[in-house]
């Protein structure tokens, strides 16, 4: 007899190779230990910002009867996020086109739910974040990944629109992008949008877009950016705090709707927000991280030190003969193996030293470095780096 549904049971089989990973590999048996230097994925590896300890103990004290009452989308962070994204992206954005979730991941899934029916198909770019496809599968929606284009990583609108067919409803651009670094300018973002609107009319269909931005304030070298709910009127942007904080475990978020979007529509998404949240388990934050949501806003981890990071390892990096992509924003670097990279990965972790595989997201020739690293890490993995550019196959 099978217990599990069937699309929770391809869920699980889509996010194997990461569950792997994070369990059972020699990372997994390691995780934790303060002797290893740990590059795998974006968690703290350093006391949090104080400020968020400040904002979260003081939205904890109670102020009346209601506090720890069921909420929903309250009207003062709602408003609040409105008017920092219209000042963010330049957009006029209503608290009405804003809905509070528990991270980007609860805006993906409430997006996933507002507009996906059984069967329509999801266009996204790989390689790129490993939860879109089992969150797709449990929606029991279909994923239809389209590689970028190397070596720069860019979107590649032919493959976009060769898998785009009658069953497309929604396509997935993260921006800035992990694990790449890559941010979308505005004339790629035009392109795209030219792209969905001919692909609508060809399949007499509307296509949204999901703009998963959870990384849009980690930014280096002063980069701007382009939201392509400024382009394309169809769009909604996902958002999470858990990055610009890294604060991951603090689940705070919001779907936005782009004020571009013809009201018809606009409307019909606003109303249906609320159910789409309800039902997929009350997905709104809990109280007391929305109260400390405009606290919360005005932090930042220190991008000035990630940029730090991120240039001792690319030039330790590339001095080993790896490929270093540098990154716009986001806080990884993607790397392309020197050698065997089953081989070099064992060599790393032989000498302590973590990264991420590229082959728990379909590019076996590349891996990730998590720059949320401590500086004491950086500075033990060096002459791992070093050692393992040498390293040879065994004759
Ligand atoms: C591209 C992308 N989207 C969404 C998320 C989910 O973010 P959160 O866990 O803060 O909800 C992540 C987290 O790693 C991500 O990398």
């Amino acid at each position: 007899m099978t217990v599990v549904s069937r699309r929770t049971a391809q869920a699980q089989a889509a996010f194997h190779a990461v569950e792997k990973f994070y369990f059972d590999s020699r990372y997994g048996k390691r995780r934790g230990d303060p002797s290893i230097s740990d590059f795998t994925f974006g968690n703290p590896h350093e006391m949090p910002l104080q400020g968020i300890v400040t904002a979260i103990r003081e939205a904890a004290l109670p102020h009346d009867k209601d506090w720890f009452a069921y909420k929903t989308s309250e009207d003062a962070p709602r408003a609040f996020v409105a008017e920092v994204l219209a000042k963010e992206l330049g957009l006029p954005f209503e608290a009405e086109d804003v809905a509070l979730t528990a991270g980007a991941f609860g805006a993906i899934s409430v997006a996933f739910r507002l507009l996906l029916d059984a069967g329509d198909e999801v266009v996204y770019p790989e390689p790129g974040w490993f939860c879109y496809e089992p969150t797709l599968l449990a929606a029991d929606a279909v994923p239809r990944k389209v590689p970028l284009a190397k070596p720069g990583f860019d979107l590649d609108l032919g493959a976009i629109d060769a898998a785009i067919g009658p069953r497309t409803r929604l396509v997935i651009v993260n921006t800035p992008h992990n694990p790449t670094g890559r941010i979308y300018g505005r004339a790629a973002l035009e392109a795209l949008a030219e792209c969905l609107e001919r692909a609508s009319r060809r399949i007499g269909r509307r296509i949204f877009l999901l703009s998963d931005e959870p990384y849009r304030r980690i930014r280096f070298d002063n980069r701007g950016f382009t939201s392509p709910a400024a382009i394309y009127p169809w769009t909604l942007v996902d958002y999470s705090y858990g990055k610009v904080l890294l604060a991951p475990g603090q689940r705070l978020g919001y779907l936005a709707i782009s004020p571009l979007m013809p009201m018809a529509e606009r409307r019909a998404l606003r109303e249906a927000v609320f159910a789409a949240q309800m039902a997929s388990g009350w997905g709104f934050p809990n109280a007391v991280m929305q109260y400390a949501l405009p606290h919360l806003d005005r932090l930042t981890i220190d991008v000035e030190a990630l940029a730090r990071r991120r240039d001792v390892l690319t030039g330790a990096l590339a001095k080993a003969g790896h490929t270093v992509l540098a990154p716009e924003g986001t806080f990884y670097l993607w790397v392309k193996w020197a050698g065997d990279p089953e081989r070099q990965w064992n060599a790393l972790a032989d000498r302590d030293v973590f990264v991420l595989p590229g082959s728990v997201m379909n590019a076996n020739d590349y891996f990730r470095i998590s720059l949320t690293a401590s500086d004491a890490m950086v500075e033990r993995a060096l002459p791992a780096f070093a050692a393992v550019s040498s390293a040879r196959a065994p004759a």
